[in-house]
């Protein structure tokens, strides 16, 4: 008997069943979108070594793993393309044959239920390793929207569902449902990466993607950490120009503004958990020093208790067998 009156939080924590009851938050199968690297040749499976667990797959190794990802009940995957080639016009990026395009046909043929997004950017496709067009030290805005939709079209045009922009140009998002509607495309949703920071988490993803700039940094156009309210003006101009989705990166120092994004707008919000992310969790666990699966389902719960829809993770395929195992 207590003297005082006081609340009792404890009694809705007193057995597994009561929690279960009460439990706000959790992550499903559904939430998780699964990148991967697809890189041109054959019979490629190439460990990046800043992201253990992650690879290179050339076609071949990627329909083993698109497989796995479907027998896993993963529901999309994003592409991201690692050219052989390239060149100032990132001409790699839009190109019929090029690896994203033939990665999409093939996934979509062999697996017409796997939704396939495909991350549009040009970094990866010209040497100066920047997300637009190059001049002198400049990073010309509109006329790289012009590539940019270019290379969203290609996608489409190749089989994917959903294109994904993460250039962080202004007006791309209008850019690319102008040139997908006048292609009869009026269906395909277009994933913004509407808030996406100039961010040191992203240091493994550049080893992997080899895009990292060959000079200077991407302030100019990705934003200022040190900034919350920008991305409501950010993500306010992607939903005037049409964005269907919303997403947030990097996730973990950013669940502030998911949250405030989940507020503010209707529509669903993603979160990508990055590179950085992924390898920090990776190290600790490897050095014993964490218990990785409890670590990384209390992460990616943080994310959708923050306001998150869908999760974006390379834990995608961990996540799915921790869910079947059940925690
Ligand atoms: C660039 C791009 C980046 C990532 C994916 N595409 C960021 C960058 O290099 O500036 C990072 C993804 C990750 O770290 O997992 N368009
Ligand atoms: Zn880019």
């Amino acid at each position: 008997m207590s003297q005082f009156n006081f609340q009792r939080h404890r009694r809705l924590r007193r057995s597994a069943g009561i929690r279960a009851m009460v439990r706000e938050n959790q992550l499903t199968t559904n939430d998780l979108l699964y990148p991967v690297f697809a890189v041109e040749g054959q019979g490629i499976k190439t460990e990046i070594r800043s992201m253990p667990g992650v690879y290179h797959f050339s076609l071949d190794t990627l329909k083993v793993e698109m497989q796995e990802v479907v027998d896993l009940g993963i529901p999309s995957v994003i592409l991201f393309g690692v050219p052989e080639h390239k060149d100032e016009c990132s001409s790699q990026a839009y190109a019929e044959q090029g690896i994203v395009q033939q990665a999409i046909r093939m996934i979509k043929q062999e697996f017409p239920q796997l939704v396939v997004i495909t991350d549009v950017c040009l970094c990866q496709y010209n040497p100066a390793g920047h997300c637009g067009i190059v001049e002198g030290e400049q990073i010309l805005n509109d006329a790289s929207l012009e590539l940019i939709a270019k290379t969203a079209l290609s996608h489409v045009q190749a089989g994917a569902d959903i294109v994904a922009p993460s250039d962080m140009m202004d007006g791309r998002i209008a850019a690319i449902r102008h040139t997908l509607d006048e292609h009869g495309y009026t269906e395909i949703p277009i994933m913004s990466y509407a808030v996406k920071y100039s961010s040191a988490y992203y240091g493994p993803f550049r080893e992997a993607a080899h895009s990292a700039p060959s000079f200077g940094d991407r302030k100019t156009y990705q934003m200022d950490p040190a900034n919350g309210r920008e991305a409501l003006r950010e993500a306010d101009s992607d939903v005037e120009e049409g964005a269907d989705f919303l997403m947030v990166k990097p996730a973990l120092a950013y669940l502030d503004i998911i949250r405030q994004l989940r507020d503010r707008y209707e529509l669903p919000i993603v979160a990508y958990n990055v590179s950085g992310e992924y390898a920090m969790i990776k190290a600790a666990a490897q050095n014993g020093w964490i218990d990785e699966k409890s670590v990384v389902m209390e992460t990616l719960l943080g994310m959708k208790r923050a306001g998150a829809d869908i999760i974006m993770t390379y834990f995608a395929k961990d996540v799915a067998r921790y869910l079947q195992e059940g925690n």
